[in-house]
């Protein structure tokens, strides 16, 4: 299946929301991502579910919500009811994994765990029946336009091995520093969504952007 690609809005011009949203809809992008920033998880902050509102009245797309936030449990229902389609919340952040990933499934959204660089895949043993998906930092969260961190290719590629033998059904996500001269990898890898800030709002032509990442041009 082609590979999916998630624009940041962390990386467009928040003060033409709409028009930035529309941009990348036309363009092609097959969800949207939105980075929730807490100040104290990671070392900025973001916005909140009344934004991603806003980005629910300016398309039909998929929301996808990235939690970057100590205790993500009281945000989980405000962002369904804003839109959110996909929550995903750091595996780092909450003590009961089981019962936050069965609250957003039972609230109707797809739940998904978030890991940093050098958390240890370990952490998946007992949760491949309850993620729809993995989403795998490869920067420290915190910031866009960082660079990709190059040893995360070795945890992909044994996340795809897991993943054929555990949970042949959750998808994985790459999120931080994807661009075109690494995205021919990431595909090759297994990843099934490319999480995009800089390399689709930051690119003159967002269309052909998105259209590299997922490889139909050269
Ligand atoms: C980083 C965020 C990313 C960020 C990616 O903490 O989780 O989603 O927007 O931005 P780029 O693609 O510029 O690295
Ligand atoms: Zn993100």
């Amino acid at each position: 299946m082609t590979v999916r690609v998630a624009p940041s809005l962390l990386s467009c011009d928040l003060a033409h929301l709409a028009d930035e949203i529309a941009s990348v809809a036309a363009g092609g992008a097959d969800l949207l991502h939105l980075d929730v920033m807490d100040g104290v998880f990671v070392p900025n902050l973001t916005f909140g579910p009344i934004l991603c509102a806003a980005a629910r009245r300016c398309t039909t797309l998929p929301l996808d919500v990235h939690l970057m936030v100590e205790r993500p449990e009281p945000l989980i229902e405000p962002f369904v009811r804003a839109g959110a389609n996909r929550i995903a919340v750091h595996a780092e952040t909450v003590a009961h994994l089981h019962r936050t990933l069965s609250v957003i499934r039972d609230l109707g959204a797809t739940p998904g765990v978030a890991l940093n660089p050098l958390t240890p895949l370990a952490v998946l043993d007992e949760l491949w029946r309850e993620v729809g998906f993995v989403l795998v930092m490869t920067v420290n969260p915190g910031f866009g336009g960082q660079r990709f961190i190059t040893t995360m290719t070795d945890k992909l590629a044994r996340l795809d091995r897991l993943r054929r033998e555990r949970g042949p059904g959750v998808e994985i996500a790459v999120d931080g520093g994807v661009e075109e001269g690494n995205a021919a990898a990431l595909r090759a890898l297994g990843v099934d969504v490319l999480v995009a800030g800089t390399a689709v709002f930051g690119a003159p032509d967002r269309a052909r952007a998105i259209a590299q990442l997922r490889g139909e041009v050269g």
